[in-house]
């Protein structure tokens, strides 16, 4: 009985330690477990963390949507693109962005065909209703057991890279159009010039008054037609000899408003200075910058028939270029005249009063300089007075910097 005894308080004392190794075991399993969990929770943080900054500092904008199309996330980049801040903007639809419906169909299309769609060109309206072309890469966007849950896109601003290629066939355009109007003005260039000297030779010598007023007309269109083709010559930067020097843009279209003065005020036209001093030089020829500034001026003074204001304002930029600005408070041009007046022989100006060269020469010699040449304009509308600004951007003189490519073309 005594043996029995013993017996039973042995294998209780076995289990007991069974049960104690079990419940140790249960801690160290769980402990494992929390700290797994922590790690996970961790680095689950970490990866949202990583994805945010990804998109915040994303140079393209990035959104997503559900599988309705509405909007449930607006990167900063996309913000600044549409000028529309995320909280206004979140739970709209996609579609209403899209300038043209039909495109956004394709949009889609594309990605239900094929999972998604990549560098879809198209044109978004921001706030402000301007349109913005762009390019889209959209795909679907899966949930945690793959399923689709939206879409996300990325939205690349195309606005650098149009005005890029625009300039490109502008100066593609130009170049070839130089070369054919080089050669036209040389073939006519020489006939006019014996036509010319022949009337000057003859008229002295005409004792009939009709037939000296008939030839001063000859001559005065004779001259007309002179004008035209140096304006070719120039146009294809096949003139005379220049001289490139450090000069000081104010007193180059100082030298303009000289010759202008008295045009200017029988035109009624107020001008109002505003010159930088200190300005710092550019490197360049005087000549073909007067020519410039006068081209622009001619233009702003042809646009106030009834007078107006005239400012002229130079700037320095950062110390790297001299900015000049030409607005006036004219007509304005058409948003389709804007996308033609630095086309060689464009003109809206009846015949006789343009012959639509003045601002491809303009552009051509800015660019020569190695510099830019913007116009912003408001067309007059309603009785409303528009306006029209020329910005020109020149790279201030360096020393020991590449000088402008003032070469005479070949
Ligand atoms: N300041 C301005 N305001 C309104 N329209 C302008 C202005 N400047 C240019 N334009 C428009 O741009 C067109 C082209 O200008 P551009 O100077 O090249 O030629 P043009 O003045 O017509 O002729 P040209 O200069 O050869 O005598 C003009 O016909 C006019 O329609
Ligand atoms: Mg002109």
């Amino acid at each position: 009985m005594k043996k029995k005894k013993g017996g039973l308080i042995a294998e209780l004392q076995k289990k007991h330690e069974e049960i104690l190794n079990s419940f140790n075991k249960l801690q160290e399993t769980f402990a494992i477990q929390t700290i797994e969990k922590l790690r996970a929770q961790e680095e689950l943080r970490f990866l949202q963390e990583y994805s945010h900054h990804i998109i915040e500092s994303a140079g393209d904008g990035i959104v997503t949507c559900d599988t309705e199309y509405r909007l449930t996330s607006f990167s900063p980049a996309a913000q600044r693109l549409l000028f529309y801040r995320s909280q206004e903007i979140l739970g709209n639809l996609l579609h209403e962005f899209f300038e043209k419906p039909e495109e956004f169909i394709e949009l889609n299309e594309r990605i239900i065909k094929d999972g998604y769609a990549r560098n879809f060109e198209t044109t978004l309206i921001d706030k402000n209703k301007k349109a913005v072309p762009v390019m889209l890469s959209f795909s679907y966007l899966e949930g945690p057991r793959k399923n689709p849950i939206g879409l996300v896109g990325v939205i690349r601003d195309l606005r650098e890279i149009k005005n890029l290629q625009s300039q490109l066939v502008q100066s593609g355009k130009l170049a070839a159009i130089g070369q054919l109007a080089a050669g036209v003005a040389h073939e006519i260039n020489n006939p006019l010039t014996i036509a010319l000297s022949n009337i000057q030779f003859i008229l002295p010598r005409v004792n009939s008054r009709e037939t000296r007023k008939v030839l001063n007309i000859i001559l005065k269109e004779l001259m007309r037609c002179t004008d035209v083709t140096q304006g070719l010559l120039s146009f294809s930067r096949e003139t005379s000899k220049r001289t490139i020097e450090a000069l000081n843009i104010n007193e180059c279209i100082e030298s303009v408003f000289f010759v202008l003065k008295y045009k200017l005020k029988i035109s009624k036209i107020k001008l109002i200075k505003r010159f930088a001093k200190k300005l710092p030089r550019v490197m360049g020829d005087a000549n073909q910058l007067q020519q410039v500034f006068l081209n622009l001026v001619l233009n702003a003074i042809d646009a106030m028939p009834k007078g107006g204001h005239l400012y002229i304002r130079t700037s320095a930029e950062n110390k790297k270029f001299v900015r000049a600005t030409v607005a006036d408070t004219g007509i304005g041009i058409s948003a389709e005249d804007l996308l033609h007046v630095f086309e060689p022989f464009y003109t809206t100006k009846e015949p006789g009063r343009g012959v639509g060269l003045g601002l491809s020469i303009s552009y051509g010699i800015i660019k020569d300089h190695a510099g830019e040449i913007q116009i912003k304009s408001q067309f007059a509308k309603n009785h409303k007075r528009g306006n029209t600004t020329f910005t020109i951007k020149l790279p201030v003189c360096v020393r020991g910097a590449a000088r402008p490519n003032l070469k005479k073309r070949k």
